[in-house]
């Protein structure tokens, strides 16, 4: 090739290869080896566990669902009842604003104004103008398509704060990530996101939701060695770092089988600590860098706060 041609495409060629190269440094590309490795490990693991031959005791959802034998539809897999119950058990009784995507037949929003009791607020969101129908005292129906943005904009800042917003609607990733990402800054914190029915091990959901998980564990260190006060607390750069608006947003995110849950902070904090409470150290503190840590990032001081 004549050097004239090289020169000129040379810049080009340098310029692709640049991105190539910082494309591949991203964090979920780079990783992408250990990704493959934990769906393989996944597929050698075997159960030997045999059934009990006792029934679990049911949850009180579960119990409704069985009882629930006529009358509206309510279509629910077994295995959701005890997540529902973990996560939701802290709201029954209270003022609760509790929104579920997905009414078919009715026959679900009946069962969580049941649940949650007479305080609660039900509000149903469908695509189908009949769940009109629906409506009843305590049980509030907006029809609209989920995958809209618009739709979100529009009624959000009607509906006020959310306590738990639950997806069982279309059941499309494309729509699921649209609602994931207008609902969720109109949750409280201290609420609930959950949503159901995610098949299939190629989802695309389930890698959407993978893309958040590495944000909850970003070590956002302090600038120096000085103390500073983060939660009105003296805190030290060895044994803190500082909460990212992420962190302090979702406290954690679930997952089961067709099943994700997302916690928004109750209370946020500035800062994550990590104090070390005692006199007596098996090694002089040397752990840290045998573990191919930072010493200097973890050695020495207390958060402050004074042993519980
Ligand atoms: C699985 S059913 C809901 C079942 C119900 N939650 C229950 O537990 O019995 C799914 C519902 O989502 C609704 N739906 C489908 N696509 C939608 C969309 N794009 N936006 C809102 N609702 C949708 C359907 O009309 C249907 O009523």
């Amino acid at each position: 090739m004549p050097s004239r041609v090289r020169q000129r495409i040379r810049p080009g060629f340098e310029r692709v290869l640049d991105r190539l190269v910082r494309f591949s440094n991203r964090p979920w590309i780079r990783h992408v080896p250990e990704t493959a490795r934990g769906f393989r490990f996944a597929g050698t693991l075997r159960s030997d566990a045999k059934p009990s031959g006792t029934a679990a005791e049911k949850t009180r959802l579960e119990a409704y669902f069985d009882a629930h034998t006529t009358g509206r539809g309510l279509w629910k897999w077994r295995h959701y009842f005890p997540i529902y119950e973990r996560f939701f058990s802290g709201f029954v009784g209270q003022p609760v604003r509790f929104m579920e995507i997905g009414v078919y037949s009715g026959g679900s929003v009946q069962m969580w104004r049941d649940y949650f009791g007479p305080q609660s607020e039900i509000i149903g969101v469908d695509i189908e103008p009949a769940c009109r129908a629906y409506e009843e005292n305590g049980i509030q129906i907006l029809i609209g398509d989920q995958g809209d943005p618009k739709f979100w904009s529009n009624i959000l800042p009607h509906v006020g704060p959310l306590d738990i917003v639950l997806d069982d609607g279309g059941h499309r990733p494309d729509q699921q990530i649209t609602t994931l990402e207008a609902v969720l800054p109109h949750i409280r914190p201290g609420g609930i996101y959950v949503c159901e029915d995610i098949h299939g091990i190629d989802n695309e959901f389930t890698q959407y939701l993978a893309g958040l998980v590495p944000h909850l564990n970003t070590v956002n260190q302090l600038p120096n060695k000085e103390a500073v006060t983060l939660d009105a607390i003296p805190v030290q750069r060895a044994h803190a770092v500082r909460s990212t608006d992420f962190q302090r947003t979702i406290s954690g995110i679930h997952w089961y089988p067709f099943v994700a849950v997302i916690e928004r902070s109750a209370c946020p904090t500035e800062a994550l600590v990590s104090p070390m409470h005692g006199t007596e150290w098996l090694d002089g503190g040397k752990f840290w860098s045998s573990a191919g840590l930072n010493p200097d990032w973890w050695t020495s001081s207390t958060d402050g706060r004074p042993p519980e």
